[in-house]
């Protein structure tokens, strides 16, 4: 395991699935972690794991489509933590899954409000501390819907694949800062947004078109975005990770 002690971390999302265990990950390792969430409960959840095996977290709570919300709790983790060093943007919501004409306008606001605009605007509250303190670490989170598109997934797929664009225009332009950008692209992973929605049988016949045999767990996409952002990847910007377990190889 990587080690991040000292290092302070953001992790938008973070009181359930994916999110929660890249935040118990990095504590364990020894990072200081700000639990994001837009529950209050969740998020609680999270810190308190965090804390009842040895680690620092604290919570900050809001929509991460409301800037003005979320640039206040970036600010109060910076006061907390004297800066950020690690943001990761995994807060998102479940596709709609309709076909192209069923798709309306509030499925796609919905869609790009939580995914693309709060990862925009998260980052550019992050990045100015990041700028001053000298470099820094983003990891997003797209999915395979935004690398190699879904069915019945329009407004994620749009969703997803404006985050990997981002991911790819800010690793260049945040270069000479010092501040590296890379995202993961899941592929079918076991967290509640999954198994609150789709039926056991579903779960068994998707594993036998995956190579590896099963679906991704959180703590296997936890493990490559903890990966990125620790100094193993010190010469990695602009990558697209896709924990797919073969599914996808491009
Ligand atoms: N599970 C999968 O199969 C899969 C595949 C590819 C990508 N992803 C992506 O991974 C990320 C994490 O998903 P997960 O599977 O862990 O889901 P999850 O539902 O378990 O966790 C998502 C968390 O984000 C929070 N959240 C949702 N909307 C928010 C908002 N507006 N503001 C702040 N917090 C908000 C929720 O409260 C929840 O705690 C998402 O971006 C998702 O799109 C998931």
């Amino acid at each position: 395991m990587q080690n991040f002690d000292g290092k302070s971390v953001f992790i938008t999302g973070s009181g359930s699935g994916i999110g929660r265990a890249t935040a118990v990950r990095l504590a364990a390792s020894g990072a200081r972690v700000a639990v994001h969430d837009l529950s209050t409960e969740a998020a609680r959840e999270t810190c308190d794991m965090i804390r009842g095996a040895g680690g620092v977290a604290h919570e900050f709570l809001s929509d991460v489509s409301d800037v003005a919300a979320t640039r206040a709790v970036v600010a109060a983790a910076e006061a907390k933590f004297g800066g950020i060093d690690i943001l990761v943007n995994n807060a998102g919501t479940t596709s709609d899954f309709c076909t192209l004409d069923e798709v309306t306008e509030e499925m796609f606001d919905r869609s790009i409000r939580v995914h693309v605009r709060g990862t925009l605007f998260t980052t550019q509250a992050v990045v100015p501390g990041m700028k001053q303190r000298g470099g820094g670490k983003i990891v997003n989170v797209s999915s395979i819907s935004g690398t190699v598109g879904n069915p019945m997934a329009t407004t994620y797929n749009a969703a997803k694949g404006a985050i990997a664009a981002l991911t790819k225009g800010w690793a260049k332009e945040l270069a000479p800062f010092g501040i590296l950008v890379n995202a993961i692209a899941p592929g079918p992973t076991i967290t509640p947004m999954t198994t609150n929605r789709l039926a056991p049988e579903y779960f068994t016949e998707r594993a036998k078109q995956i190579p590896l045999g099963r679906w991704g767990t959180a703590e296997d996409m936890a493990g490559a975005i903890a990966f990125l952002a620790s100094p193993d990847a010190d010469y990695i910007t602009g990558q697209i990770v896709s924990p797919n377990g073969g599914l996808v190889i491009t």
